[in-house]
């Protein structure tokens, strides 16, 4: 079937903002996959809340036929409290405090729903991947220029919880173990899985997951680390990969039951 015979009425739009790319996507929210293929554009530089809203624009508009009338959701590396938001560990400082949500509807015409990256990613791997049929506590964490962490309970989730910035031996935890630290300080397989494994120790004792679930980039090449972390909870890794951001913004974006009314243009 083409992506274009595909028009369920439980369709969604899903975007998901990164460092280097904006990526979009029309969302079949029932089998929790896209409903034609992404679009990715390069994030601006330097990536300011007017010139991420243009790209964000650009990618909805050019899926005029594809994207709905729904609200569209939207992932942000950040914290992201009811549409706004308050940190900007990774992106330009003008982010915080901005309503992401009403600078976004505003541009678009209509209603934006903005949720954290890792967030996104964990509502879609409970959901559709990786934790599907796991009941108790999941944790998400996603491992990329930062740690992005998504806790769910019963596959619910408890939005904004930042555990890549628990403090662990005097450090910020994802200056130390994110894949980031791994590239920057040219660790190998086997000296960041120890860093790791320190982290996950520290998480577990913390909340005693039932499951962790890893995402971000290099969950593709798991194979080469995972194996190695001696911990107590059960880890594998997030299967739907790239695409979580975008199918768990979707998601998130038509359960919202706040999603603020389309604003007039
Ligand atoms: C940010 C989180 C984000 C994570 C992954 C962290 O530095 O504080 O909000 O989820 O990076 O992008």
């Amino acid at each position: 079937m083409s992506s274009s015979e595909i028009n369920v009425p439980t369709g969604g739009f899903g975007i998901d903002i990164g460092g280097s790319g904006i990526k979009g996507a029309p969302v079949d929210l029932t089998a929790g996959r896209f409903a034609a293929d992404r679009l990715r554009i390069p994030t601006p530089s330097p990536s300011t809340p007017g010139a991420v809203a243009d790209v964000v624009a650009q990618i909805v508009e050019s899926f005029a036929d594809e994207s709905g009338t729904g609200p569209v959701g939207v992932t942000f590396p950040a914290v992201i409290q009811h549409g706004i938001a308050r940190t900007a560990a990774n992106v330009d400082d003008a982010w915080i405090d901005t309503d992401v949500d009403t600078l976004f509807s505003a541009r678009l015409g209509r209603s934006v729903h903005v949720v954290n990256d890792a967030d996104a990613a964990g509502v879609a791997e409970a959901r559709f991947g990786a934790a599907k049929n796991t009941k108790g506590l999941v944790i998400v964490a996603t491992l990329g220029t930062g740690i992005g962490s998504a806790v769910l309970l019963d596959g619910r989730l408890v939005p904004n919880t930042e555990l890549g910035h628990l403090e662990i031996d005097g450090h910020d935890a994802e200056h130390r173990a994110a894949d980031s630290a791994r590239e920057r300080e040219d660790l190998s397989w086997e000296k960041w899985a120890h860093r790791l494994q320190t982290y996950f120790r520290t998480v577990e004792n913390l909340f005693w997951p039932d499951l962790f679930v890893i995402g971000g980039g290099v969950s593709k090449k798991s194979a080469k680390f995972l194996p190695l972390l001696d911990i107590r909870t059960p880890i594998v890794p997030a299967e739907l990969l790239n695409d979580a951001g975008i199918i768990g913004a979707a998601v998130l974006a038509a359960e919202a039951p706040e999603a603020p009314a389309t604003p007039a243009v």
